[in-house]
């Protein structure tokens, strides 16, 4: 990995001073700073002077505990990075500072290959933040085994995520709405994984019906219902030593999540009618289009299955808060539906920015399709989109002059609150008024705190 000139400088802590001197002198070697510290205190202590980039922290130590010791760090600091090093097994405990904001974890004895691998990960992360610009050329080098459009910052850094993601064992969960991309980026990462070879299976949860829904995931032994005529493997199974795309978590029934708990948490799986626990070998990939967190809030998902299945976590941002990548799919959808050299006008390509895609990059491609099949000529005017498409927002063009600079208003009101996430504050800047103003304005144009256009 390329260090930029500068060698990364981590912080060793842990009570073992054998553990110290053997992680200092392999990192070292490497070519790091390191620096080390005995207990939480002393880290801490240190941390105040001097700016590290990575922290190499042990779980269990006498007086601050790892756990303690990674508080007081996101107390201060919410952005340092972190290897948690834990217990073999632990399980629990990994999930638990993963709740905290530990970046990754190591289990001991550790493994120094594993470790150099998460340090230049780290490594790369650290070079995203300081320049991001640089870094996403350098890892954009590598061709992608599948065309994913991302023009815009937002899908830029959403690439970086799943090409960082990919290479790991951990679970991911991807959320988004509708028609954003979740399929395509499970994929992506499953291509790019060392499991690539292996099988990819996908289940789409609101596909099963309930009754057959454990069978289908777990499978089942001849007669243990009505209708198991055969033996018959479950999509875990068959999945084995690959990876397992699990669409629509959401729909998970309840009564099932504990067996998948245990599938995900031991690798351990029953078929339907029998007693006997089968090993399974499964990366899980999870997407969702809900909000599963508020879901396990209100106790409609375990929430223990949640921090399991959510390990890493990638969000696919919808395309109206990514306008720009709005040209370059059409671009991408007419190179795979047109035969001939079709293309939109400029009208219609401004008309088609504006409108805010509540069915995201989905309905983008019907919408190419559907105009490739019915325009007449080469050109694709504002005239051929959908109605829904082309009269959005019309009240810009008509009207008296008040009128049409309230609209204009309202809508740069509108972009800068999605820009902004629809953080006000933020929102305020962008448009250099005062956050009161634009409270003020909000209500006048009759902007609800969150409304989608
Ligand atoms: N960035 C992109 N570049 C190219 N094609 C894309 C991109 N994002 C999505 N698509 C295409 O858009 C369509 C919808 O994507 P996908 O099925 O992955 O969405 P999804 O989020 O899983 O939707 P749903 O929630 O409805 O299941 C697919 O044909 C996919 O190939
Ligand atoms: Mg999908």
């Amino acid at each position: 990995m390329d260090k930029k000139g500068f060698p990364m400088k981590i912080l060793i802590v842990d009570d073992d001073p054998d553990q110290r001197e053997l992680l200092k002198g392999f990192l070292d070697r490497q070519g790091y700073e390191t620096l080390t510290a005995g207990d939480g205190e002393t880290a801490l202590h240190l941390l105040k002077r001097e700016m590290v980039q990575l922290v190499l922290l042990d779980h269990r130590m006498p007086g601050l505990t790892g756990d303690a010791v990674l508080a007081k760090i996101r107390e201060t600091n919410p952005t340092q990075r972190v290897i948690m090093i834990t217990a073999f097994g632990d399980v629990d405990m990994a999930v638990n500072a993963m709740k905290m904001g530990a970046c990754e974890f190591l289990e001991k004895p550790v493994d120094l290959s594993l470790l150099l691998k998460r340090i230049q990960q780290a490594e790369q992360a650290v070079a995203v933040e300081e320049d991001v610009a640089l870094v996403s050329e350098a890892v954009d080098e590598s061709p992608l085994p599948l065309k994913i459009v991302a023009e815009s910052r937002a899908m830029k850094d959403v690439l970086s995520l799943i090409r960082r993601m990919a290479g790991s064992e951990w679970p991911v969960l991807i959320s988004g709405e509708t028609g954003t991309g979740k399929q395509l980026a499970a994929h992506l990462i499953y291509l790019l994984s060392p499991r690539c070879d292996r099988p990819f299976l996908v289940v789409n949860c609101a596909a099963i019906p309930e009754n057959l829904f454990e069978s289908e995931l777990f499978g089942h032994l001849k007669g243990s219902f009505t209708g198991a005529l055969n033996n018959r493997k479950g999509r875990f199974e068959l999945s084995d030593g690959g990876t397992l795309m699990l669409d629509e978590i959401g729909e998970m029934p309840l009564s099932l999540q504990p067996k998948l708990l245990r599938a995900v948490q031991d690798g351990k799986i029953s078929r339907v009618g029998s007693e006997n626990e089968i090993d399974v070998d499964v990366r899980l990939i999870s997407v969702t289009n809900r909000d599963l967190k508020a879901m396990a809030e209100k106790g409609q998902f375990r929430d223990d299955l949640f921090y399991r299945i959510r390990v890493l976590e990638i969000e696919i941002p919808p395309l109206r808060q990514r306008r720009e990548d709005i040209p370059a799919l059409l671009d991408f959808f007419l190179g795979r539906y047109a035969t001939s050299k079709v293309r939109f006008s400029p009208d219609a390509v401004d008309q088609l920015i504006k409108y805010p895609f509540p069915g995201n990059v989905r309905e983008l491609e019907h919408m190419v399709q559907r105009a490739v099949t019915l325009s007449r000529g080469n050109v694709i005017t504002q005239q051929d989109l959908p109605d829904e498409i082309r009269h959005f927002q019309t009240v810009t063009r008509g009207g008296t002059l008040v009128e049409k600079l309230e609209a204009v208003e309202r809508e740069m009101i509108l972009s800068a609150l999605e820009k902004s996430d629809w953080v006000q504050t933020r929102a305020a800047d962008r448009l250099g008024i005062s956050e009161r103003v634009l409270r003020y304005k909000m209500k006048k144009s009759g902007i609800q705190k969150r409304q989608f256009i």
